[in-house]
């Protein structure tokens, strides 16, 4: 197959990110005190990020380079920031002094740095080989290091203080997913005046899970902060407020959590016994938790694959793979929530089974690069390579692979033209917040053909009730799935598809942000404004 020629920056829904270059450190001490600041800044809307929308990178005469980072998150932020003219927080993505801000497209970009000590033990430590196990339900077990806790703290404060410079008087702060969810209350306790949303991206567990964590009541008061939580899925919410009356003492009603003053919002803050919450007499505040469904730019998907050299390009993907008549496709970061193995074990048995076969079927499995140093992602990354080489070593005919690997990053023409391509798009998360890349190939298939192998794990589940769903760990049945979808009848297909791209282009992510933002603005309370 001639392959697809590889991009520098990070590609549509996977949000693909690179290790940290070594940079001096730079800690501040855990202990710094978040003293209540009454200076404001200019801008009444601000988003804070675990990343900006732009990468620094070096250019090729070792300049500074500052690239797009398309992702998920920022396609879903970015035209929102921008039409606000508000201000972004985010880390640039590499160790190293954060850069003076600076404006770019209408959006003004405060940088936050991290050393490369907290690289190590805030971005890959806590946030990915502790939060982020434990949030998808432990399928890698989660680490827990009493270090890694204290770089989450103190990077969480520095990027609330840099949010409460920004923010002006009254304005509406969005903080965004797990990486940074004690900002809202420690944001709260410096400026009281602003709105406070946050949005959790990925799954919130289970309270049998999350109750592992030996810091489970400063996450959940550090939430708390927020005068409005979003999270992708019902189920989250749930798990959220469960977690709120068994990990902190307080009462939930329906959606409502109610939080008594002396909680302290700080997580540092050591703040009265818990027994003492609740009898203590003082005032309390309302904060809402609720459910919304992320969701993809549907329309520019759309035109996307309806340009002319995207077609082109899906016919000459078709073509150097040897014109088979099934294309089946995988588009994940590689990362063990994505259930890569269970998908190659599914489609290595049928192969073996002779119920699919080379030339005429083949799998394409983009698998980008992801937190490489992390020791889970490079396991996995063994563990896929190995399979690969083995289905392949098993099946393959010169020139003719049942499997094309791409450990790499496509840009969103390419990948546009990747889901043209495919006849079956197997999505087979172990658990997943919400998984854009199956709406990104809905978006793309205006002519209604195509089918689309959900998880059930995966927040688009409950969405896209025209895909094929499946248990991944069911092998037979991912097996029975992945063979009936590629059968699938048109008239079947077409039914299943319209219903799909009816949802995802009716709740885009125009329609996520505006019902957030609608929500936000309604939330309970909004407290005064400092006086000045
Ligand atoms: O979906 C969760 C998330 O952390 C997003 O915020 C980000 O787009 C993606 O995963 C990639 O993560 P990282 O910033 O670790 O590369």
């Amino acid at each position: 197959m001639s392959q697809p020629a590889p991009l520098p920056d990070a590609p549509t829904a996977l949000d693909e990110r690179s290790g940290a270059a070594p940079a001096q450190p730079r800690e501040q001490p855990l202990a710094q005190p978040l003293e209540r600041s009454l200076e404001a800044g200019g801008y009444s809307f601000v988003v804070v990020a675990s990343r900006l929308p732009v990468d620094r990178a070096e250019g090729p005469d070792g300049e500074t380079e500052w690239r797009a980072s398309p992702g998920g998150l920022v396609a879903a932020l970015e035209p929102i920031v921008r039409e606000a003219g508000g201000a972004w927080v985010g880390w640039p993505g590499d160790a190293g002094d954060a850069p003076e801000p600076f404006d770019s497209s209408g959006m003004h970009l405060v940088g936050v740095g991290l050393s490369a000590a907290e690289v190590r033990d805030f971005y890959e430590g806590f946030c990915n080989a502790t939060l982020w196990p434990l949030y998808h339900d432990v399928i890698a077990p989660p680490q827990f290091r009493r270090p890694w806790w204290d770089a989450y703290v103190r990077v969480n404060r520095r990027f609330a203080q840099a949010a409460a410079a920004q923010a002006a008087p009254g304005a509406t702060v969005w903080v965004h997913d797990y990486q940074l969810q004690l900002v809202p209350g420690m944001l709260r306790a410096l400026r009281a005046d602003v709105r406070i949303g946050f949005f959790n991206h990925i799954p919130f567990p289970g309270y049998e899970i999350f109750a592992q964590l030996p810091w489970r009541r400063q996450i959940v008061t550090g939430l708390l902060g927020a005068d409005l939580l979003g999270f992708q899925r019902q189920g989250d919410t749930a798990n959220f407020l469960r977690a709120c009356r068994r990990a902190a003492g307080l009462t939930t009603r329906g959606s409502r959590v109610r939080v008594p003053d002396s909680v302290p919002a700080v997580a540092d803050h050591p703040g009265p016994a818990r027994h003492q919450w609740e009898s203590d007499g003082g005032g309390s505040r309302e904060v809402r938790a609720a459910a919304f469904p992320i969701s993809i730019d549907s329309a520019s998907y759309e035109a996307l694959a309806s340009r002319d050299d995207v077609r082109a390009r899906a016919r000459e993907i078709r073509e150097a793979l040897g014109q088979p008549s099934l294309v089946l496709l995988g588009v994940d970061r590689l990362d063990y929530t994505k259930g890569i193995l269970h998908r190659l074990t599914a489609y290595g048995e049928v192969l073996d089974e002779g119920r699919l076969g080379v030339p005429e079927a083949v799998l394409v499995l983009v698998a980008s690069p992801s937190r490489e140093r992390v020791e889970q992602y490079r396991l996995l990354r063994d563990e896929v390579e190995v399979t690969v080489g083995r289905i392949n070593g098993k099946h393959a005919e010169l020139g003719n692979p049942p499997v094309h690997y791409l450990h790499q990053s496509y840009p969103r023409e390419e990948m546009a033209a990747l889901y043209l391509a495919a006849d079956v798009m197997l999505v087979t998360s172990l658990r997943d917040g919400m998984n854009l890349v199956a709406k990104e190939y809905v978006a793309c298939r205006a002519d209604e053909t195509g089918a689309l192998v959900l998880s059930e794990f995966t927040g688009a589940a409950d969405e896209l009730s025209g895909a094929f769903l499946v248990n991944p760990h069911d092998i037979e049945g991912l097996k029975d799935t992945i063979v009936r979808a590629a059968a699938v009848s048109p008239a079947e297909a077409r039914r299943r598809m319209r219903s799909m791209r009816r949802r995802v282009r009716e709740h885009d992510v125009a329609y996520w942000a505006a019902s957030f933002l609608r929500a936000l603005e309604k939330s309970p309370e909004q407290a005064p404004a400092p006086a000045r």
